[in-house]
């Protein structure tokens, strides 16, 4: 099928590169003329894992084609797929002016019918506003255009793993056609008709669902599900801090609690709390849908509540141990805001350096991906490609991403450069014991 592909971030590319592999032509726009030019030259603007290899593939293949000519790409596709960005606005409500002005080129610039695929974030009832812009600024009463919504899953870092071996494929739609079409385009994917970057050919048995509801529900899932998760890391959370007080140890209670099928063990990590650019405006924009429908999803706010506050209660940590931050040389490990990925939006890495900043401590800073997108926000900070060179000579070193890297650092021999060995670790990376055992003094949330 041919299918175009509006918005060229982690979901656009991720999408369309994977609908490529699965044998789709797919036709790629984006308004950043730059981001084109890369990507026809065969480079890609975003670290995430496989996609590389994937968009080779399919470009090789003559299965992905980008352009910057909107038109160009929205006359080409039969279902058109919008992936722009919806950022959340002062409000918390999220900024839906993007998905806006896709509508309406889509809108002015198609020459036959479209299903219109909304594949971005966005809150329940879009849907039904973007029927009504598309009807709206149609310049031919004969075409038709019919919406769809398909909430995507994928998590940063592993997306095209998450695309090609999904848990479950959501299907927002108003009629048997419109879901008939989407299964045609999801059909490849679950009989695995692809070429599978990760297992190759022996890719592990079972594959995902594909639901089929209405666009309301398919919207309320993908906000439902990231809300869910969110309250259950504060929950995690809450509980670290209690762990502390009482002198229990959050590993053992929620690895014990996750053993419970019905509560699972993921999503159970205390220690800095969530960043990224889902969960944080994700749980914003959920709230605000919620109050406009005249219901307080109390639970929400304080699950963003007690996210907000982790960085708080790092510096607790970190003064504890630091007394004095003015004119300490800290390491701060790990920029992005979680692991395998170079994205820093919302990333607590950021807050914990802008507050040692503010408190007069000198910064050096690693991270595997993310520096030269960090750099131009926190030029004061000193960057380095080796995190042994980070914490060369440094009163402490802040752990704040759970990169591999990081949990295999050798601190034997990086506490030998070390003016003190003090580690504070906001991502429960290391023994307490074996810290100890290396003559650190250290510091990591809900553990003794
Ligand atoms: C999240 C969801 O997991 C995806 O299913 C969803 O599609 C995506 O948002 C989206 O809406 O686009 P992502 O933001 O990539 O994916 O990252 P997660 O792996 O979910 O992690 C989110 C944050 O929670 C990270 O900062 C991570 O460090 C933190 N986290 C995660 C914890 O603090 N504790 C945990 O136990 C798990």
């Amino acid at each position: 099928m041919r299918l175009t592909v509006i918005g060229c971030g982690y979901v656009g590319l991720v999408t369309g590169a994977c609908l490529a592999a699965a044998g789709h032509e797919v036709y790629c726009t984006d308004i950043d003329e730059k981001r084109i030019d890369l990507l026809k030259a065969g480079k890609v603007p975003i670290y995430e894992e496989h996609l590389e290899e994937v968009l080779k593939r399919a470009a090789e293949e003559k299965k992905i084609f980008y352009t910057s000519n909107a038109g160009e790409a929205i006359r080409a596709g039969e279902v058109i797929f919008i992936c722009v960005g919806t950022p959340p606005k002062e409000s918390g409500e999220a900024d839906l002016s993007a998905i806006d002005h896709v509508a309406r080129q889509i809108a002015m610039e198609a020459r036959t019918s479209k299903l219109v695929v909304e594949k971005s974030t966005v809150p329940a009832l879009t849907g039904v506003q973007l029927q009504k812009a598309l009807a709206a600024y149609s310049q031919n009463g004969e075409l038709k255009f019919e919406v769809a919504s398909n909430p995507e899953f994928l998590r940063e870092g592993t997306a095209v793993g998450d695309f090609f071996h999904p848990d479950r494929i959501v299907v927002g739609v108003e009629n048997e056609k419109c879901a008939a079409t989407m299964r045609e385009i999801y059909n490849p994917i679950l009989g695995r008709k692809f070429h599978c970057p990760i297992h190759g050919g022996t890719c592990p048995s079972g594959s995902g669902e594909l639901l089929i509801t209405t666009i309301n529900s398919a919207e309320l899932i993908k906000h439902a599900s990231n809300s869910f998760l969110a309250l259950k890391i504060s929950y995690a959370n809450v509980i670290s801090d209690l762990c502390e007080r009482i002198g229990a140890d959050v590993e053992e209670v929620t690895h014990a609690m996750g053993l419970d099928p019905r509560i699972g063990t993921q999503f159970l990590k205390a220690g800095l709390g969530f960043g990224g650019f889902c969960f944080p405006k994700d749980i914003q924009a959920f709230i605000h849908l919620s109050s406009a429908m005249g219901i307080e999803f109390d639970m929400l706010k304080a699950a963003e509540r007690v996210n907000k506050q982790r960085i708080d209660r790092f510096f607790e940590k970190v003064h504890k141990a630091l007394w004095v931050i003015k004119g300490k040389k800290v390491a701060v490990l790990g920029l992005a805001f979680k692991a395998n990925t170079d994205d820093i939006r919302f990333a607590p890495a950021l807050d914990v350096i802008r507050r040692l900043l503010a408190e007069g401590a000198e910064v050096h800073a690693s991270d595997p991906e993310a520096i030269s997108r960090t750099k131009p926000l926190l030029p004061e900070v000193k960057y380095h490609d080796d995190p042994y060179a980070a914490v060369k000579g440094v009163d402490a070193a802040l752990v704040c991403t759970e990169w591999q890297v990081f949990r295999k650092f050798d601190w034997e021999k990086a506490g030998h450069t070390m003016a003190r060995r003090l580690v504070i670790d906001g991502r429960n990376l290391y023994s307490p014991k074996k810290m100890q055992e290396l003559g650190f003094d250290y510091y990591s949330f809900g553990r003794k």
